[in-house]
């Protein structure tokens, strides 16, 4: 391994809401199945959000939970960067009152627009603001409200979404070999309208028409957006292995986005892991976009299937197109 670390993640903190919606919930109501949900996807369960829950509370709970195992009180924060397409409010930021909840008044804050990839394209700023002595403690999210933004009544995109948020310091590498070894980002805009919300935003702001054609939630063309994130997925693993110096063989355990478990699969076949060796959880969360790898993580690491000094694999792909990978040492 050839990659020395200038950042690393010193604590990781997790939150879903309670409420459970199962494949059998769907059924009363759309025309689908378990069954077909199952086959297609991987999901059995997701956890959505009531309407008061909001996705800065959510936040708060698994930025306490990262900030209690790194050490690092809410006054020791010089940035917040939260990665969601799925704010509480088009104004502010919702790190921002991510900010307020914590009392973090030394912290800049902002959100970032990366969908799926939101947490890694996080991790960037974050390292890319320690390499530059800007930042020093900087609290990473990807978190999102998913359920706020799909249309319950459409069948293709209903039932994959959930909500939850995963939090994790970063902090610079201390020279003990731990942290990230590498970061791969990409986007692709050309294809930005295979997975959008057309209505809604500045472009067609909200009106009565928006609202009627249910254009303020995601539209997805479901084939093309998996074709397009097996081949990016792929590409971005590759990617990512290289820069670090690091062969498949030495990678513990892989960590793919949870958008669909065909996909998955494919990913670690292309990357020559076997499934034994990569982390599952789709089935209990659905899709929760950016908080879908810090999510995996964290019940990885409850499981002990993540150690102290164990080689990672991150790989996602979601609404931008956009893409991330990123190699490190836990
Ligand atoms: N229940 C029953 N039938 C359904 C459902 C459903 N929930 N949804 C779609 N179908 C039907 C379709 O209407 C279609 O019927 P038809 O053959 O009569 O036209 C049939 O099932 C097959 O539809 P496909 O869309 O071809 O099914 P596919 O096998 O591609 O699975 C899925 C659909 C699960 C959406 C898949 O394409 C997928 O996972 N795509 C990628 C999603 C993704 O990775 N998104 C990126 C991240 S998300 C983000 O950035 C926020």
């Amino acid at each position: 391994m050839s990659a020395t670390p200038i950042a690393a993640i010193t604590g990781l903190g997790t939150a879903v809401p309670e409420r459970v919606v199962t494949n059998a919930d769907y059924e009363k109501y759309l025309d689908t199945s378990d069954q077909w949900i199952v086959e297609r996807t991987g999901i059995r369960e997701r956890r959505i959000a009531g309407p008061h829950e909001s996705l800065a509370a959510l936040c708060y709970t698994a930025s306490t939970k990262a900030m209690a195992e790194a050490g690092v009180g809410p006054l020791d924060l010089d940035t917040i960067v939260l990665g969601t397409v799925s704010a509480d409010r088009r104004l502010p930021a919702t790190a921002c009152d991510l900010q307020a909840l914590l009392g973090a008044r030394n912290a800049a804050a902002f959100d970032i627009a990366a969908a799926c990839p939101g947490w890694i394209y996080s991790l960037a700023v974050a390292e890319g603001f320690i390499a530059a002595g800007r930042a020093r403690k900087v609290l990473t999210l990807g978190a999102e409200k998913l359920s706020s933004i799909t249309d319950m009544k459409d069948r293709g995109t209903a039932v994959l979404f959930g909500d939850g948020a995963g939090a994790a310091i970063v902090e610079p590498a201390t020279g003990d070999g731990r942290g990230i070894l590498s970061i791969v980002l990409g986007a692709d805009g050309n294809l930005a309208d295979l997975l959008y919300i057309p209505g809604g935003g500045s472009a067609d702001p909200v009106s009565l028409k928006v609202v009627e054609e249910r254009s303020h939630f995601i539209r997805m063309a479901g084939r093309e957006v998996f074709k397009a994130a097996v081949l990016a997925m792929a590409r971005a693993s590759d990617e990512a292995l290289a820069k670090a110096g690091v062969t498949i063989d030495e990678v513990d355990l892989m960590v793919p986005h949870q958008a669909n478990l065909r996909i998955i699969e494919a990913t670690a076949k292309h990357a020559g892991m076997p499934m034994s060796k990569v982390m599952v959880n789709i089935d209990r969360f659905g899709n929760t976009s950016a908080a879908s790898i810090p999510l995996a993580i964290g019940q990885a690491v409850e499981e002990g299937r993540i150690k102290r000094g164990s080689v990672l694999l991150l790989v996602t792909f979601g609404a931008g197109f956009t893409w991330g990978s990123v190699v490190l040492r836990w």
